[in-house]
């Protein structure tokens, strides 16, 4: 992280252990997100979303707690009097022992996208989290944010206020294809009738999913994942997260706040949101300069596979990503048991 090191009277040993630490801290997110996915795992197929989600928050707030950061929530799961934990504001991260100063972070998380999805046994569910060093995530309400979720080809193609159609012939010219050659991920909801309409006219595919539009967002920015855009209002927090994303991978995004309350409408000032009709992009929804980005899958994506439980242990796949360094990393984790062997299946 960019997130300055403090030097008090720090000996060389201290100065190497913190940029160490400095530079593991994408590492000590996705031990979070694998923990976390590896918890709600065992909930897949119960029909109990709340539980579900209860014991990816728990899990994520405990192995937090291990990592080397001073870290503040901001995007979580709701405000101080609604969520026990991952509660905006709060501060997280392993107390730091006497002359070490761990950097300062601001972190979105989505314990469990796709609570639903996990309940059921559908694929596409996912714990994920973003990082950055302070200011470096927009804190967004929990309202809905119409969004164009598209890869590094597209750049600057597409617009919010643009007719389906011709953004659907933008792509399709940035992809270098035809419209019919498309596959465009929505949420399938009523609101989305007419997106879905001029979608069906404009002779593009549609993949409609029931729940967890971050996983295809990130999907739409890595060639070969068969997606190629994702459309319509989802959740606004997943919106920043998968803004972090893009930050990594290249990918261009916009973004609107929408389905906001009147509450919400009048708190946005505090979150530093000065202009609610603002389109967005990536660039503005996670202007951090050293994003991290860590996701697990829980139940079958397009990019992982969700968590596997054998004899021996248990089997994770995820990415982590790193903006400064540009590293994009697909972590296959083992897991195992302890006192057994491990068999590694590929
Ligand atoms: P949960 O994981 O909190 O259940 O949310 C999943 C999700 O489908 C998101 O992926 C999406 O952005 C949002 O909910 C859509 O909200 P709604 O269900 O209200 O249309």
């Amino acid at each position: 992280m960019a997130t300055k090191v403090h030097h008090t009277k720090s000996v060389h040993l201290e100065d190497n252990i913190l940029s160490n630490l400095e530079s593991d801290l994408a590492l000590e997110m996705l031990r979070v997100v694998e923990a976390a996915a590896i918890a709600s795992a065992r909930q897949m197929g119960t029909g109990d979303r709340k539980k579900a989600d209860q014991v990816a928050t728990e899990t994520m707030r405990r192995v937090m707690e291990t990592v080397p950061m001073r870290g503040t929530i901001v995007i979580g799961e709701g405000e101080r009097d609604e969520a026990p934990m991952l509660y905006i504001g709060e501060k997280v991260g392993r107390p730091a022992r006497e002359g070490v100063i761990y950097p300062e972070v601001d972190i979105a998380v989505d314990p469990l996208e796709g609570t639903n999805l996990t309940a059921t046994g559908a694929p596409g569910s996912i714990c994920v989290l973003a990082a950055s060093e302070r200011g470096g995530l927009l804190h967004a309400p929990d309202c809905y944010m119409e969004k164009i979720v598209v890869g590094p080809a597209c750049r600057g193609a597409v617009d919010l206020d643009a007719p389906t159609a011709v953004n659907l012939k933008m792509i399709a010219k940035a992809l270098n294809r035809d419209v019919e050659d498309l596959v465009i991920i929505v949420l399938d909801r009523p609101r989305h009738e007419t997106l879905i309409n001029e979608i069906r006219r404009a002779g593009a595919r549609i993949k409609l999913i029931g729940d967890g539009d971050l996983a295809p967002g990130i999907a739409a920015a890595v060639r070969g994942t068969g997606v190629h855009a994702v459309m319509g209002a989802g959740g606004a927090p997943e919106g920043v997260i998968t803004a972090a994303a893009m930050r990594c991978l290249n990918g261009y995004m916009v973004g609107r706040l929408t389905g906001y309350t009147d509450e919400q409408r009048e708190r946005m000032a505090e979150y530093g949101i000065t202009d609610v009709h603002k389109t967005y992009t990536a660039d503005e929804l996670a202007p951090g300069e050293n994003i991290i980005f860590a996701a697990t899958g829980v139940t079958d994506g397009p990019l992982m596979q969700g968590v596997r439980f054998f004899g021996e242990g248990v089997r994770t796949s995820s990415v982590v990503m790193k903006m400064a360094s540009r590293k994009v990393r697909f972590v296959e984790g083992i897991h195992m048991e302890e006192g057994r062997d491990v068999s590694v299946r590929f």
